[in-house]
């Protein structure tokens, strides 16, 4: 269900638009005003003291800057980025391999760090902390390990799932920073960015209904921006106005708050078949019929973001605002409660 148009995730035809619309440097990254300004000092702070940056780790929901933040992190330091991801690693040797022809003061991007196999894993202990690795040579009685020198270098890990990292590898990290969803206002500065580089006309109403159905995600923005955009060049000479906008979003289904048909299932399932919760999220997967790390990493996220579901320790709740938001009635549990009982 990664192809729905709201999901943060990146579909296929994503990965030409991500590269041209990805900002370059720290100045024309719009908002995580927090990270940028520990960033900036941080790399100053290097910069001037000829080292490498501390190894940073980045986590979020997908599609809010993860990737482009650790490309204008080498930008910025002015060192080579070399890329690579958990699930690519499978084996010890290709992690020393990948670390030992690092030359020094380089960035490397382990995305989706979260995947990276125990094995792996232990490897980069010592090369994060003490720039080495230590490798086994021959086989039985023979065998003998032997440390490796490496240049410093930085390490910048990405995951989705921060919960899913070892503490051991989550210690190793000098600063870590949660991206959070964008408010609306930061959101229409980067989709007028966007329609800039698309070379498209945009009117400022016509970008705030997208800007506000984006799910404060700026990968959603650009994928309706694109949608939106073909509209505009139909319709209306090339300019994004208010009624193309709500026209396309509208034969989009997305809603003026940017959910769409299977969030409003997971909200509408927690409601009609739990009397609004409290569920675990295994049932509500199974009632769904969707994976319930899909749920946990897509949908819930941007459901929380937005008041619409509490995690108890026993489970999903859906809140009042909700059922609000779908025309139901809600009935405080505790008069739901005192009406069985009657
Ligand atoms: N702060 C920002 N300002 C402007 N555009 C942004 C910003 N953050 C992200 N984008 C846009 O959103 C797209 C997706 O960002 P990116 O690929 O960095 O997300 P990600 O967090 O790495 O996602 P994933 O978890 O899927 O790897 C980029 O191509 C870029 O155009
Ligand atoms: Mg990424």
């Amino acid at each position: 269900m990664n192809d729905r148009i709201v999901s943060g995730k990146p579909h296929e035809e994503d990965h030409n638009l991500d590269t041209n619309l990805r900002p370059r440097n720290l100045e024309t990254y719009v908002g995580q005003e927090n990270i940028k300004s520990t960033l900036s000092i941080s790399i100053q702070a290097a910069l001037q003291r000829e080292e490498p940056l501390d190894h940073l780790l980045l986590y979020g929901p997908p599609g809010l800057g993860k990737t482009t933040l650790a490309n204008i992190v080498a930008t910025e330091m002015g060192a080579r980025i070399k890329t690579t991801s958990g699930p690519a690693i499978e084996r010890a040797g290709d992690m020393v391999a990948i670390l030992s022809q690092l030359q020094e003061n380089d960035i490397l991007f382990i995305d989706e760090i979260h995947r990276l196999n125990r094995v792996v894993e232990e490897v980069l202990y010592p090369a994060m902390e003490d720039f080495f690795v230590t490798w086994v040579i021959d086989k039985g009685l023979k065998a003998r390990s032997m440390n490796l020198a490496l240049k410093p270098f930085t390490l910048i890990g990405a995951t989705t799932r921060y919960g899913m990292l070892s503490a051991p590898l989550r210690d190793r990290f000098g600063s870590i920073h949660r991206l959070d969803f964008y408010n609306p206002p930061e959101m229409s500065q980067i989709l007028e960015r966007s329609s800039r580089i698309l070379e498209v006309e945009s009117e400022i109403e016509g970008i705030k209904h997208i800007a506000i159905r984006s799910r404060g995600t700026p990968r959603v923005a650009n994928r309706l921006l694109r949608r939106v955009r073909d509209y505009a060049q139909v319709m209306a000479d090339n300019v994004i106005t208010e009624p193309i906008s709500l026209n396309a979003l509208e034969d989009l289904a997305i809603d003026e708050l940017g959910l769409d048909r299977i969030d409003v299932n997971v909200l509408k399932c927690i409601i009609e078949k739990f009397d609004g919760g409290p569920v675990g999220l295994d049932t509500i997967a199974a009632s769904i019929n969707e994976e319930s790390d899909t749920i946990e990493d897509v949908y819930e996220p941007f459901l929380l973001q937005l008041g619409f579901i509490d995690r108890t320790k026993r489970g999903r709740m859906a809140t009042k605002r909700a059922y609000e938001h779908l025309g139901y009635e809600h009935i405080p549990s505790s008069t739901l409660q005192a009406r069985m009982k009657l």
